[in-house]
């Protein structure tokens, strides 16, 4: 039988590079990582979920731990569920992405969530670790940014700091669509800079299922 293969969304090149930066320190950005085919119609969704007052306000802690903090975090989000054409497409390139970590680095990730996320002007999010070592599932973080033309004096910027060292800067990355950023979970500190702008942004992480005290961890 012949088996039509769709062609792949993200060049092995840059996977390859994203894969190597992984491994020698922790964390990789890449500036036009995601084609536009893949960001732009992820930027006109979240704009018309916005309009749509579809988004809630981002909380932290998971399960019954779950509370809002607007000290903490001052996003809007909503959980990716492949209802339109763009969130599949991300969602496929984030496998082709998964294979290629797998492949690389053995690590036996089997699954990926995400959330839209905007950032009103004003929002933050203080810094902090995607999952604590030995509790959640969370292995590698990954952010994709959706805002075209992103000016440079908008703010909003996404401060990397070295794995395990929160006082050492390594990488400030400012929000412009087709950047992809992806670090270790539980290792990365990194924190959102307070935006001028509204910032639209896909937060998402690879997990290893892990269960606690029984029960399977909740998916989000
Ligand atoms: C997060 C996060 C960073 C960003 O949602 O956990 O750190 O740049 N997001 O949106
Ligand atoms: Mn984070």
């Amino acid at each position: 039988m012949n088996e039509s293969v769709s062609p792949a969304l993200l060049p092995e090149s840059r996977l390859a590079e994203l894969v190597d930066a992984l491994v020698d320190r922790g964390w990789y950005v890449g500036e036009g990582f995601l084609p536009e085919t893949l960001h732009r119609p992820l930027f006109d969704e979240l704009a018309e979920m916005a309009r749509r007052d579809a988004l809630e306000a981002a909380g932290i802690g998971r399960g019954t731990a779950h509370h809002l903090r607007r000290d903490i975090r001052g996003d809007a989000i909503r959980w990716l569920d492949r209802e339109s054409l763009g969130q599949r497409r991300y969602l496929e390139a984030m496998g082709e992405l998964q294979q290629a970590l797998n492949q690389a680095l053995f690590l036996g990730l089997f699954e990926y969530e995400a959330h839209f996320a905007q950032y009103p002007p004003g929002a933050f999010y203080r810094r902090h670790l995607d999952s604590f070592r030995g509790r959640a599932n969370r292995v590698i973080s990954t952010v994709g940014y959706l805002n075209p033309d992103w000016p440079l004096d908008a703010g909003g910027e996404m401060v990397i700091f070295a794995p395990h060292d929160p006082q050492r800067e390594v990488a400030r990355v400012r929000p412009e669509a087709g950047t992809f950023a992806c670090f270790l979970s539980d290792s990365v500190p990194h924190e959102v800079l307070p935006t001028r702008r509204s910032r639209a942004s896909i937060a998402g992480w690879f997990r290893r299922n892990a269960s606690l005290g029984g029960m399977v961890d909740p998916a989000h």
